[in-house]
């Protein structure tokens, strides 16, 4: 449970999305989280106090003025802000986002925001009609807001409450946990790999045969962007260079959208002298047509020709150059392989970590969620992990890349 025992305190406005929240205090709750809530008067027009307060186990608050007579509720709005781990403004509206931007505590869920320790996350998760999110003051609050220190998770795009199509909706309760859980954990941890520039690619390349068509791979990017999510939770500062996915960017994590090899070997080069790690996660196709047939092929003849030539290897282009203090992790996917080869290609690669990543289609490989692998590094110590989630895997990777480091110091 990754929220166990930590002390979360949950915010509520007056907007539509406040009708996911008592799903998001039931996700908490089962990470482990103790959950208090805040609302404002116009949250209450939208979900009950009965239902919030009967999810989280404990009274919500509304009112500064105590109106009972026991002595802790008259300096609640401060005991409250000092009890929190995090604080999570869900769904943040305009109104309250003016008010937390100028200073404003006229009611509990305001005057907490201002009294949580400095030391601890402030989340924010605006929603609202897509033309109010675009707002000059809404972007100017939020913008000042996140100077400030908070974390602005700015809403998705898709169908909004108004019927209409526009960025404004409040991410899926499951999105919110895990971006909690992140926060949580980078503000707790002391990894080595806090402040450390980590450089990750992910995905499969498009290699152009014409204008309409391509040679691909069947990468997901799961793992690339698994590794990068684990990065980012132990502080590391994380460049995600991806090819073409359909997955959601990792909280604090920069992301490079490119499509070919030749686009994500450029890329690469850029953060090659700045960066610290660089795992090579990405499925790079190792051949691109020799040339890209310009406009569309026609279908005149029976049979068709392409003449490949062999993609340029970015995580061995990296690790030829690289620094002492700069370590090179690669994966090396067998169907039908073994350790040996694996082993082959950490020597001949010159890398520091290879994940050696069985194949069999179904629970191990491309675009499944899970993952089996064995990690062998540069002293060839070997650690066999067993199917694990691509999540959990990520980790155990990122642990063994803690290891190195530590090692090296
Ligand atoms: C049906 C309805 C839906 C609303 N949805 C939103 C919304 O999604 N986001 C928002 O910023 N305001 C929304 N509002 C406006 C807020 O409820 C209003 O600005 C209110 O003063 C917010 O108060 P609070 O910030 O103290 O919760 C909505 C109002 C109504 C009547």
């Amino acid at each position: 449970m990754k929220l166990n025992d930590k002390n979360i305190l949950l915010g509520v406005c007056g907007g539509i999305a406040a009708y996911k929240i008592p799903l998001l205090i039931r996700l908490l709750k089962k990470q482990g989280a103790n959950v208090r809530v805040v609302v404002t008067r116009a949250a209450t027009r939208f979900v009950t106090e009965l239902t919030l307060s009967t999810l989280s186990q404990e009274p919500v608050c509304q009112d500064i003025f105590p109106d009972g007579s026991s002595t802790d509720e008259w300096t609640r709005h401060i005991a409250i802000g000092e009890w929190a781990d995090a604080y999570v403004i869900a769904p943040a509206t305009a109104n309250t986002i003016a008010k937390l931007a100028a200073g404003i505590c006229d009611d509990m869920l305001s005057a907490s925001f201002i009294t949580l320790r400095p030391n601890k996350p402030k989340l924010l998760f605006p929603a609202m009609d897509g033309e109010m999110f675009e707002s000059a003051s809404v972007q100017r609050n939020l913008s000042w807001l996140s100077e400030q220190g908070c974390i602005v998770v700015n809403p998705e795009s898709g169908q909004l409450a108004s019927g209409q199509c526009g960025t404004g909706r409040m991410p899926e309760p499951e999105t919110i946990t895990d971006v909690i859980e992140q926060a949580v954990t980078i503000t707790q941890n002391d990894s080595v790999l806090r402040g450390k520039s980590v450089v990750i690619t992910a995905g499969p390349t498009r290699e152009k045969i014409d204008d309409v068509r391509f040679i691909s791979n069947y990468s997901s990017g799961k793992m690339g962007f698994a590794l990068a999510k684990a990065a980012a939770a132990k502080g590391a500062e994380v460049t995600l260079i991806t090819g073409p996915v359909h997955l959601h960017t990792p909280e604090g994590v920069t992301r490079l959208n490119v499509e070919s090899s030749e686009e994500m070997q450029n890329a690469v080069r850029e953060h090659h002298t700045s960066c610290d790690i660089f795992i090579g996660a990405a499925a790079v196709a190792d051949y691109r047509p020799v040339e890209a047939i310009s406009g569309k092929f026609r279908k005149e003849h029976e049979t068709m020709e392409i003449s490949l030539v062999k993609n340029p290897d970015i995580l061995a282009g990296f690790s030829e150059q690289k620094k002492a203090h700069q370590l090179a992790i690669g994966f090396s996917l067998e169907t039908a392989g073994n350790l040996d080869h694996a082993k082959a290609k950490l020597k001949q690669k010159k890398l520091d970590l290879i994940a050696y990543n069985t194949f069999d289609g179904k629970t191990s490989g491309f675009e499944v969620d899970t993952n089996m692998l064995t990690l062998i590094d540069n002293s060839l110590s070997i650690q066999e992990l067993p199917l694990l989630s691509k999540q959990k895997a990520a980790e155990k990777m990122l642990d063994a890349i803690e290891k190195l480091l530590n090692s090296s110091k």
